[in-house]
């Protein structure tokens, strides 16, 4: 079928949006209608050519809810009409990581999906007879998308997919973060560094778990204002001073759990000596640019300060996205706040001007 899709052509150039060849979906694979889409930095990373993996021509997106329109042979777990979040981080709950409950990086699709195709290694998109891969096996920024089975979370059809696309990323990763990797402990003490989507989620996720107080850290006062919503319970200007002041809120000691969601080594390192002594964790979510490394004197490890780091917040995708789902229909998570703008597919650039500007939290565009 044709359809229309957003794609990069050439690094650092903006998408073009244009009609493309979507083939059916053969074994295990499912047509996905996509309704909504939000606007990631990975995309944008990708687009510029920072991303030394990166690819073109591709259709970029990755954080997309739609609707099941068709599915191949062998699937059995979803049907037409179910809606569905996409997951960049499959889960075929066969694989030694899927079938343990320390990881949920699924090593079943790895490879193609590194690669820019479907696990059988071949493209369901292509112009012109020439195939045009599938970006970090998703390939959202599209009206449909074909996906495997085991890369899409089956939600709530209660839940507005506008709302859902969020959880294919920044949201679940920063709340997994709390509740998967760091599993805050009620009553306890956190920090998170970064105040955009996933710091937000980071915030959201300190609060269900009970958390007595949360420090929020970023530079932008209308974020950390974002972040008292979402249950921060004081607020931090960041910058070198950071941990010093966090220190003095927390009587010397530095707080139970730090979370980084900036991408910044300089804050990486912060977040481990904002924590306590003793027991202190600090969880590390942010991409790092290429080359870069982060500094840990070793005597903060030695007194008893750990380093974990979290990729989809440690999130088993189709196990767990359905279940956040459902705390955001249950009222314990507000989504609302994040989504700043609405844009059509044609406006998808504007999108990424908004990030670079750092205008709201999410742009999501729509479909149809
Ligand atoms: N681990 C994963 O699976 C995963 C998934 C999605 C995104 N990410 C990464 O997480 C990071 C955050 O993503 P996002 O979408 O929330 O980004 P974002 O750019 O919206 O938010 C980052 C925030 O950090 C703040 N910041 C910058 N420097 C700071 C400092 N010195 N002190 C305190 N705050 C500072 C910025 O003001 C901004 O609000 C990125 O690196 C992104 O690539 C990781
Ligand atoms: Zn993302
Ligand atoms: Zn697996």
């Amino acid at each position: 079928m044709q359809i229309r899709a957003a794609v990069l052509e050439r690094f650092g150039e903006p998408l073009v949006v244009q009609e493309v060849e979507l083939g059916e979906p053969r074994a295990g694979e499912v047509l996905v209608r996509l309704v909504a889409c939000g606007v990631c930095h990975t995309d944008l990373y990708t687009a510029s050519g920072a991303d030394p993996s990166g690819y073109a021509p591709t259709v970029l997106g990755h954080e997309g809810a739609g609707v099941v329109e068709r599915v191949g042979d062998g699937v059995s777990s979803l049907a037409v009409g179910d809606h569905v979040v996409t997951l960049f981080s499959p889960q075929c709950r066969e694989c030694v990581h899927c079938r343990d409950e320390r990881t949920n990086l699924c090593l079943a699709i790895r490879e193609q999906q590194n690669l820019g195709y479907l696990p059988d290694g071949t493209a369901r998109l292509s112009r012109g007879g020439e195939p045009v891969r599938h970006f970090m096996g998703t390939s959202t920024f599209a009206e449909y998308t074909v996906m495997p089975e085991i890369a899409l979370a089956k939600v709530s059809p209660e839940a507005p997919l506008d709302r859902a696309c969020l959880f294919a990323c920044g949201l679940s990763t920063g709340l997994g973060a709390a509740l998967n990797t760091a599993k805050v402990q009620r009553g306890s003490t956190c920090v998170v560094f970064g105040a955009g989507m996933v710091g937000l989620g980071a915030v959201a996720g300190c609060r269900l778990q009970g958390a007595e107080r949360i420090v929020c850290v970023d530079l932008s006062p209308a974020r950390l204002e974002l972040a008292r919503g979402q249950g921060a319970t004081d607020v931090l200007a960041g910058g070198p001073d950071a941990v010093a002041a966090i220190l003095e809120l927390t009587g010397g000691f530095g707080a139970d759990y730090t979370f980084e969601a900036t991408g910044s080594v300089k804050v990486m390192r912060q977040a481990v000596e904002a924590a306590r002594m003793g027991w202190g964790l600090a969880t590390v979510c942010g991409v790092a640019g290429r080359g870069e490394t982060l500094e840990v004197i070793p005597r903060y490890l030695i007194t008893g300060r750990r380093v974990a780091g979290s990729s989809f917040g440690g999130v088993k995708g189709r196990d767990q996205v359905p279940q956040l789902v459902e705390r955001y229909l249950a009222g314990e998570i507000d989504v609302d706040p994040f989504i700043s703008h609405r844009l059509t597919l044609d406006e998808v650039n504007r999108g990424f001007e908004l990030m670079e500007a750092q205008d709201g939290i999410r742009s999501v565009l729509e479909f149809g």
